[in-house]
């Protein structure tokens, strides 16, 4: 008899589909809390609703979860322009600011700089996280318009495919140009720490002839650009919903040129005590093209609230979610200096 051949799953494979069925639990039970019918847009600034929302002329921004938005109704937003967490090394849905900064102060060597450590899962747990956001956007965003949401190369795909699933469609990939710095290192380090022979160690550290782990020096941020499926012609749907169409004509960045995919900006210098501040002039060139003056941007990830800042100058309305109590601190401080 031939004995039977037992074919293993890849490890990634079977926690992919572990993790799909599993029922996701919101971070903050809000499920009883009943949706909003409409959302009321205060004349007043910085008139606080509750201990957890702070609103003004143009804004309201959420101390909570975007996992359930019950704040928002249906088919309300014009865009969302969003900078998860990349559920890279830490840095997930309970990212904690204050110890990634601590790590980053420890250093490199002994171990790979903080937010680069390479698990399979972490892409698996980013798309499983992203679905239940992505689907909230999905539901608030009107027929036509666009969610812009920023990932990087290797969870890119996490990003298009966790946003493809709720019902967007993927159109483009943007990516965001800058000048980084090279972040691989040597291994000579490693190899002056082996208990071998110093001859040995020589010879060896010669043999890799200075390479280096697998890092290009990074020189772009990609984002995912989707729509939410418009409701018949791109005319029809413009005169229903004013969107789905592009503003070709008003660029902030390289103004003399049709709009690329390639987008340089520079790096904010400010970082407002967050490691992963997007540049303002990005956000609002990204806003002019995708959206109207008078639109709501909705960011369910805001961090140091740049989307919001971005939004609030070219004459937009921002509604935001944010789980950090310290970034809504920042986040109305960066309000109240525009
Ligand atoms: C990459 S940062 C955004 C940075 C932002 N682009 C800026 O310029 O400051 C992602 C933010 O999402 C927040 N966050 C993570 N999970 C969240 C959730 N479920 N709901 C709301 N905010 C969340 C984190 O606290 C973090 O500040």
């Amino acid at each position: 008899m031939p004995s039977k051949t037992i074919v293993r799953k890849p490890a990634v494979q079977m926690q992919m589909e572990a993790t799909f069925t599993q029922k996701r639990q919101p971070i903050q039970s809000i499920q009883s809390v009943k949706r909003a019918k409409s959302v009321k847009w205060l004349k007043k600034p910085d008139k606080a609703i509750t201990g957890k929302a702070i609103t003004g002329r143009g804004y309201q921004i959420y101390n909570a979860s975007s996992e359930e938005m019950v704040h928002i109704p249906d088919n309300n937003v014009s865009l969302v322009l969003t900078d998860p967490p990349y559920f890279i090394d830490g840095m997930d849905n309970r990212w904690d600011n204050r110890k990634l900064q601590r790590r980053v102060k420890k250093g490199v060597v002994g171990g790979i700089p903080a937010g680069q450590k390479f698990d399979p899962a972490q892409g698996v747990n980013l798309q499983k996280f992203l679905q239940v956001v992505a689907k909230e956007c999905f539901r608030v965003l009107k027929p036509g318009g666009f969610m812009l949401c920023f990932s990087q190369a290797r969870l890119v795909h996490r990003t298009a495919s966790a946003l493809e699933y709720v019902g967007f469609e993927i159109r483009d990939m943007i990516a965001w140009q800058y000048e980084g710095q090279p972040k691989a290192f040597s291994q000579d380090h490693f190899v002056r720490k082996m208990n071998i022979p110093e001859k040995e160690k020589r010879e060896l550290i010669n043999q890799l002839g200075g390479r280096k782990t697998p890092q290009l020096k990074p020189r772009m941020e990609l984002i995912v650009l989707a729509q939410k499926p418009k409701q018949g012609t791109f005319i029809e749907n413009w005169l229903h919903y004013r969107t789905g169409l592009i503003d070709v004509q008003n660029p902030l960045i390289e103004p003399d040129g049709f709009p690329a995919t390639i987008i340089p900006c520079k790096k904010p210098k400010e970082k407002h005590g967050h490691m992963t501040v997007k540049p303002i002039d990005l956000c609002r060139h990204l806003i002019r093209i995708f959206s109207v003056t008078n639109d709501t941007v909705l960011d369910p990830f805001m961090g140091t609230g740049t989307t919001a800042l971005a939004a609030l100058t070219e004459k937009r309305k921002c509604i935001g979610y944010e789980i950090d109590s310290d970034m809504i601190e920042i986040i109305t401080k960066r309000i109240k200096s525009i």
